[in-house]
């Protein structure tokens, strides 16, 4: 709404000011020339971990987390992991809009043409120990696309970005695929063009000596689904970093393994792989009060649970919940899922949780349907940053084209000493003097 402002007296100096109100927030900027003096920098605001700092504005994804809503350029979450294919809801969040038929099929041929990785990415990836972390193979092996492709580096050409939308887009499965192929020690695998997006990530995984792979139907649409629900979800933690690594303008595949770097993290995308490793080491459903119990007095979190934004059911792992019982359908029940639905029905109706607000997020089902379906945990988190990367590039093309958007430059609270004077070493380490 126009025309609604915020007052403001210093009390300090008892003057006032008038700050403009828009769509809910005040600029930062408008408290500057609050000052209590002439020489005063003016007021800043202090929020760590951007609990109330609104970074940009941005039209692709619409979070009620009170509500549990999350909607990708405004339709709702269930009726595209319902209704559409992965690569279709890629194009919504990357272009604004649901293909067409015509531009549909361009897209998908267009991904499908950038699979490929130059035959010496594939010797890079063959340099890790056979025991490296899938995650950190990929991050790196990201990163290293941008030697392959300099021209990346043109960020403010719409064209040059759209061709390493396409190829990020294209080559990340393939990426994650090899991770995957190199811990077994396996042979790696080629995509093969006449299978969709899931299906062919299938291939390159799974693909041993038959000459034509064949996914199970029923389990390369979960998996489509499981992509759908994890493309974008606003400005998250690794979000944050691709539009600030991008504010530099840094080419898009350093931004992208930046991103996915920050996904890693436990309390990100790592999660998925710390719940099934949580689950071993319950054991059994008869051990889960014992275990919430060590949550409660603060020893440990429960993984998969809690979510900044969401302070309700997290809508996604209501989906998983139901894609993960289509799998079940086809492995068999994961023994694991006992423990999580215990651990689920116990929080919720523990004051603990419900006081909090504590719900399952997207990562509490997912790891268990990823095993169920051959996934070691190991590689859960690249499965997450496969499909996040579509997030990530649209993050970063509504970034540069955004002409408010600048290199990203927090400030902060100076803590530390006032100026003194060097200290030569052979007088370092003495107490300090005493102040008479
Ligand atoms: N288990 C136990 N207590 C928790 C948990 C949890 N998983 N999450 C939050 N709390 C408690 C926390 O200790 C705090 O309690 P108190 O008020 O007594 O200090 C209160 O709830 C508020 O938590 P917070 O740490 O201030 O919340 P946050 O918004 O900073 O953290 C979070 C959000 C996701 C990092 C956190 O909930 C967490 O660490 N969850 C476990 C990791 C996880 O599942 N991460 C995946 C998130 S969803 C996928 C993604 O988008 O990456």
């Amino acid at each position: 709404m126009e025309n609604e402002f915020l007052n403001i007296v210093d009390k300090r100096i008892n003057a006032a000011y008038e700050v403009p109100i828009s769509q809910g927030t005040i600029r930062a900027m408008d408290l500057r020339k609050i000052k209590a003096g002439p020489d005063d920098f003016g007021l800043m605001t202090y929020d760590p971990a951007f609990m109330n700092t609104a970074s940009c504005k941005s039209a692709i994804t619409f979070i009620d987390g009170d509500k549990g809503i999350l909607r990708y350029r405004g339709y709702p979450i269930e009726q595209l992991a319902e209704k559409c294919t992965f690569l279709e809801v890629a194009y919504l969040i990357l272009f604004g809009e649901l293909p067409t038929q015509a531009e549909l099929e361009t897209w998908i041929d267009n991904v499908t043409h950038h699979t490929m990785i130059h035959e010496t990415t594939k010797k890079f990836l063959e340099g890790f120990r056979f025991n490296a972390h899938p995650m950190g193979m990929f991050i790196s092996t990201v990163a290293a696309l941008s030697t392959v492709y300099p021209e990346a580096r043109n960020v403010l050409d719409p064209e040059t970005r759209r061709l390493q939308i396409l190829r990020l887009v294209g080559k990340v499965p393939t990426i994650a695929a090899y991770t995957y192929r190199h811990s077994l020690g396996f042979p790696y695998v080629y995509p093969d063009n006449e299978l969709t997006y899931t299906e062919n990530f299938m291939n390159m995984l799974w693909k041993m000596v038959e000459p034509k792979y064949r996914a199970n139907p029923a389990l390369a649409r979960a998996l489509d689904i499981l992509f759908i629900l994890h493309a974008d979800h606003e400005q998250n933690c690794s979000a944050n970093v691709m539009r600030a690594v991008g504010s530099s303008q840094a080419d898009p595949f350093v931004a992208t393994a930046a991103a996915a770097a920050a996904l890693s993290g436990p309390l990100h995308g790592g999660a998925n792989e710390e719940v099934l490793k949580m689950l071993d080491e319950i054991g059994s459903k008869d051990r889960v009060p014992a275990y919430i119990e060590r949550v409660k007095a603060g020893q440990i979190k429960l993984m998969g649970f809690g979510h900044r934004i969401y302070k309700n059911y997290d809508p996604r792992a209501r989906i998983i919940k139901w894609a993960a019982d289509q799998v079940f359908e086809v492995t068999g029940r994961n023994p694991k899922l006992e423990i999580a639905l215990e651990l689920e029905r116990i929080a919720l109706e523990d004051e603990y949780f419900v006081k909090r607000k504590l719900y399952p997020n997207v990562d509490f089902y997912s790891g268990i349907m990823y095993q169920a379906m051959g996934f070691k945990p190991e590689i859960f988190t690249v499965l997450f940053a496969i499909p996040r990367t579509v997030g990530w590039l649209a993050q970063w093309q509504e970034m540069i084209e955004d002409p408010e958007q600048k290199i990203a430059r927090p400030r902060q609270v100076y803590t530390g000493y006032e100026a003194r004077d060097f200290v030569p070493i052979e007088k370092r380490g003495k107490p300090a003097p005493v102040a008479s």
